[in-house]
């Protein structure tokens, strides 16, 4: 027997027995007489005391134990003198009789402790060990404890867990899909389902009415602290429903495990349009933990010579702004810094107004182009008091909002508007079916092509596809998008009429789709439902940098398999076997 009790299970009622504990040797303190070791397993840390002058060689075996020694010592529980109330294990330790060493440690390439000194890099190519520290331990552990409470909860909603294929034919995500080569029909491929979309539906199709299932997706996109190639959905789909069926059953999801895991009942879900969502906070994940709605000025501004805002106006573009509050001290440093930040490329203002409103009096940064009454003018639409900081921008609507979206969430991080353990969860809703391609001009679907436009807007469809408004929507958590879902369209017809939108010929609609659209052949229910992200719903919960601190065994940033050293090229043997040849390395 390795062990009679795990390393956080002792406690003062245990004093006197004799037990035996293994695990990790989490550091060793010589104190001449007496030879401590805290012993670390997944369950906590015991200490364990040699002394001796009752065990000579004992004792002096222990000051050989190195950090990370797996060991097993039996002894006594006794009374600790200087007890550590911050453990529950900290009133008693272990006086060893035997000591056993059932494996040897290299000195690990950092430490094993929440504050480590290792790099990023280094917990990656050593997962294994950066496992071992608590931090870690307690993410993984408390991510298996939502799986069990969303299991339960839609278990007893009625849904089936139900597994699909991983090889499959490409899924329409919008991302590149990731190939698996056939051997046996050469020249072809699988693609690994970037969701189990088509799958599902056609759950709904076979009568299963209500499906789940925590499932690996696979997207070969552009890496983001919150995205991985490999990540996890829970994926769920429901018959016979309407959007607010969804909703309510999602949120109700959603509270359940806010209550279980962080003891937070959440109040009902505020919903938001997405519209309402780009206008206010120039964002379609608001992050609602503090105000700062962006304010649109262009139609009460105080007519100037400024021909920034005057050249805006004419081409129609948007003058807006953000009050942020008690920033009136900010230095011009930090202004320059905030100008820069809306300059970066993907933001592409030309710069930033600044009206600031101290002791000193109103002061801004277009002092030239207008008087005291008119800034007066434009702070009162901001509501503006004394303390306060307005920022303006002006330019076509879409930067302009991007820009203040992007500078609320700067001006919050800045000035720590929102503390740890707050949450603000809501749905953002009517989102529009299509969307411009920024770059070729083309209609595209905004989430997948099965979403079902809202009825009254069925008349754009064809004419003014991008005003058709669909019945899809998001669950946003502190401006995360943890998840995202629709009401799928169940009828041929109207399916076929999107697919001619997005500009697909027949045989294009065959090749991709045939299999579904010949299963709406037979009978299709209503149905809709939505998956969670569950990396970032975990995240969100536990705390993190990014996903890659709720993942066992992550990608890095640049999406290599830091341990595995994955991927790699393949023995030349392996490629003559799937019929493939590689035109270049690198
Ligand atoms: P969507 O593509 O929005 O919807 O994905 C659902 C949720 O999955 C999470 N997510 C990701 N998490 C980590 N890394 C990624 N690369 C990544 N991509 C997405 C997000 C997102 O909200 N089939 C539809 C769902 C449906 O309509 O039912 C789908 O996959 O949290």
């Amino acid at each position: 027997m390795y062990r009679t009790h795990h390393c956080g299970a002792l406690n003062k009622s245990f004093i006197g027995k004799t037990v035996t504990l293994s695990g990790w040797v989490q550091n060793n303190r010589d104190f001449g007489k007496l030879t401590f070791i805290d012993l670390r397993d997944r369950f906590g840390i015991t200490q364990i005391v040699f002394n001796e002058e009752e065990q000579e060689i004992l004792s002096k075996e222990a000051r050989q134990l190195g950090r990370e020694f797996v060991i097993q010592i039996e002894g006594t529980v006794i009374e600790r003198s200087n007890k550590n109330l911050n453990i529950p294990t900290g009133e008693i330790e272990i006086a060893a009789n035997t000591l056993k060493i059932i494996s040897k440690s290299e000195t690990p390439p950092f430490t094993i402790i929440d504050e480590t000194d290792g790099s990023e890099e280094l917990r990656l190519k050593h997962r294994y060990l950066d496992i071992r520290r608590p931090i870690m331990r307690d993410r993984l552990i408390t991510r298996a404890k939502m799986v069990q409470i969303i299991r339960a909860y839609l278990d007893q909603k009625e849904f089936v867990e139900i597994e699909t294929p991983t090889f499959i034919k490409s899924t329409p995500e919008g991302a590149r899909d990731f190939l698996v080569p056939s051997r046996l029909h050469q020249g072809q491929f699988y693609a690994l389902p970037q969701s189990p979309q088509i799958l599902k539906q056609l759950l709904m199709v076979s009568g299963m009415d209500r499906y789940y299932q925590i499932v690996k997706c696979y997207r070969d996109e552009d890496f983001r602290g919150d995205r991985q190639p490999e990540f996890t959905q829970v994926d769920c789909e429901m018959s016979f429903v309407h959007q607010e069926d969804v909703l309510q059953m999602f949120e109700g999801l959603t509270k359940k495990v806010f209550q279980e895991i962080k003891s937070i009942s959440l109040p009902d879900f505020q919903r938001i349009s997405f519209h309402d969502a780009m206008k206010y906070y120039g964002s379609d994940k608001p992050d609602l933990r503090f105000d700062c709605k962006i304010i649109e000025i262009q139609d009460s501004l105080p007519a100037t010579e400024f021909a920034v805002f005057n050249q805006t106006i004419a081409n129609k573009g948007i003058i807006a702004g953000l009050n942020a509050k008690g920033c009136a001290a900010y230095t011009r440093k930090q202004l320059d810094h905030l100008t820069d930040f809306v300059k970066e490329p993907h933001r592409g203002l030309q710069g930033l107004v600044w009206i600031r409103w101290n002791d000193e009096g109103i002061k801004s940064s277009v002092d030239k182009f207008f008087s005291a009454e008119q800034l007066e003018a434009i702070l009162k639409l901001f509501n503006a008091e004394k303390g306060d900081l307005i920022l303006i921008a002006a330019e076509k609507a879409s930067k302009v909002r991007k820009s203040l979206g992007d500078l609320r969430l700067e001006l919050a991080k800045q000035n720590q508007w929102y503390q740890e353990n707050q949450y603000s969860v809501l749905w953002v809703i009517d989102f529009p079916l299509f969307e411009e391609d920024e770059d070729t001009g083309e209609t595209i679907f905004m989430h997948h092509p099965f979403c079902m436009p809202h009825e009254n807007d069925l008349q754009y469809l064809e004419n003014e596809p991008l005003k058709v408004k669909g019945q899809l929507y998001d669950l946003v958590i502190n401006g995360n998008e943890v998840l995202s879902g629709s009401i799928r369209i169940h009828d041929k017809a109207l399916q076929d009429r999107i697919f001619k939108i997005l500009g697909m010929s027949e045989t294009e609609i065959e090749n991709k789709f045939g299999f579904m659209v010949n299963a709406f052949k037979y009978g299709a229910p209503p149905h809709g439902g939505c998956a969670f992200g569950l990396d970032r719903w975990v995240l969100l919960l536990t705390g993190g940098d990014t996903i890659r601190d709720v993942i066992a065994f992550p990608k890095s940033s640049n999406g290599k398999d830091m341990m595995m050293d994955a991927p790699t090229f393949v023995d030349i043997k392996q490629l003559d076997e799937l019929g493939i040849q590689i035109k270049s390395k690198p």
